[in-house]
């Protein structure tokens, strides 16, 4: 827990007592891919959530022998996690399981298994708490995580959604008020970065990894392509770029003979090669992360812009945006980021606000559907 997070639960002064009428404190269960997450956040009146907790668990460790997440693996782990990072959140925050009022939990999208874990566990809670649950879309989670860091946005805004998963721009008028501008034909940005730092031998996820060794590097020295950057719309495509990337790695190697594979004759590289390809990498798909949300402000008229998702950690895409925003008038806000990569903090707080906004309301039937595939402009 981070001293942010201490002082708020000091501040707060969780009391063994109920709950005010006006507080909801919300429990929130991530599980929807390989981080077991979960959260606390308690909603004071109509302002903004704010978190009392949150205890993580990743399986990276697990699934990095096998380069990429095990969605069975994912599933048995996410069952081990749950509770004991319940109890420690709870502990945490210094408050007891019959204090919660509801139990949030992803419903999508994600793994089927791993999602049914999660949902699973928070409906067996609620029913025995006799507390009512409620299913949280996992990007509107992410969309609105900003709120939680210390430089909250208001609406309306454009929002830069970046993870493993999906990249798109939205615009963003309210709680459950979601208009798709663009999004990625192909791969996902986050994808471009782990697929392109998998075949540089740098593990999995390997989007932190790429930048770390991007920081050395020379941006300038690989000319990558910019997919769709003049396209005129707000799509993405970084399929293309991932296919550069390999085939720019095959040239350097072609000198090499490894028989342990491309990934090791790519490690063999002198060491400043290696992080030219790197920031070249990072520098293409940031480039074009940021011209296009440009594009969507400037359509928009909007002037604050939201960025989200695991890729939103990034240290190049915060740089450039915090240099070309500005000029702009226009407001950039990022999660924390410890809570720009998947965590239970963003589900109970999308919970909140949902609850708060009066656009969801929460189910005491304890029958719960799973949504792996589910495009967030549905909800
Ligand atoms: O949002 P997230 O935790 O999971 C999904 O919902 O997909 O995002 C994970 C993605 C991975 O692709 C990971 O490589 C990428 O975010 N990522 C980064 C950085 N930190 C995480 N990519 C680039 N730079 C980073 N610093
Ligand atoms: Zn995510």
């Amino acid at each position: 827990m981070t001293a942010r997070y201490e002082l708020m639960r000091l501040h707060l002064n969780c009391s063994p007592m109920k709950a005010e009428v006006a507080d909801l404190l919300v429990l929130g269960i991530e599980s929807s891919c390989d981080e077991t997450g979960v959260a606390l956040v308690r909603a004071v009146g109509e302002g903004v959530p704010l978190l009392l907790a949150h205890a993580l668990h990743s399986q990276v460790a697990m699934h990095q022998a096998y380069g990429g997440v095990v969605p069975e693996l994912a599933s048995r782990d996410h069952i081990r996690r749950v509770l004991p990072l319940t109890t420690q959140v709870l502990s945490l925050a210094q408050c007891t399981l019959d204090q919660i009022d509801v139990v949030a939990y992803t419903r999508g999208p994600g793994l089927a298994g791993a999602l049914l874990v999660g949902a699973g566990i928070a409906c067996a809670l609620g029913a025995a708490l006799e507390r009512p649950v409620l299913g949280v879309h996992h990007l509107e989670g992410h969309l609105l995580s900003p709120f939680l860091g210390a430089d909250p946005p208001t609406f309306p805004f454009v929002a830069l959604l970046v993870s493993g998963g999906h990249t798109q721009l939205m615009r963003v008028d309210g709680v459950g008020r979601y208009a798709l501008l663009g999004e990625s034909i192909d791969d996902a940005a986050g994808e471009a970065f782990d697929k392109s730092a998998k075949l540089m031998g740098l593990g999995y996820p390997g989007g932190p990894a790429l930048s770390k060794l991007a920081q050395q590097g020379d941006p300038k020295a690989f000319k990558l392509p910019r997919p769709l950057l003049h396209s005129g719309d707000l799509d993405f495509s970084f399929a293309g770029l991932k296919t550069a990337v390999m085939v720019q790695a095959k040239k350097l190697c072609a000198a090499q003979t490894d028989a342990r594979g491309a990934a090791a004759a790519f490690c063999a590289l002198p060491m400043r090669t290696q992080a030219d390809l790197a920031a070249s990498t990072e520098a293409a798909i940031v480039d074009v992360l940021v011209r296009k949300s440009l594009v969507a402000l400037a359509r928009t008229g909007l002037q604050r812009l939201v960025v989200a998702g695991g890729v939103g950690a990034n240290r190049l895409l915060r740089a450039q945006l915090d240099a070309a925003c500005p000029l702009r008038g226009v407001r950039v806000h990022y999660p924390e980021l410890d809570l720009c990569t998947d965590n239970g903090a963003m589900i109970a707080l999308a919970a909140a606000m949902r609850l708060r906004s009066g656009c969801q309301q929460a189910n005491t039937g304890y029958a719960f559907d799973v949504k792996p595939r589910w495009p967030l402009a549905q909800l």
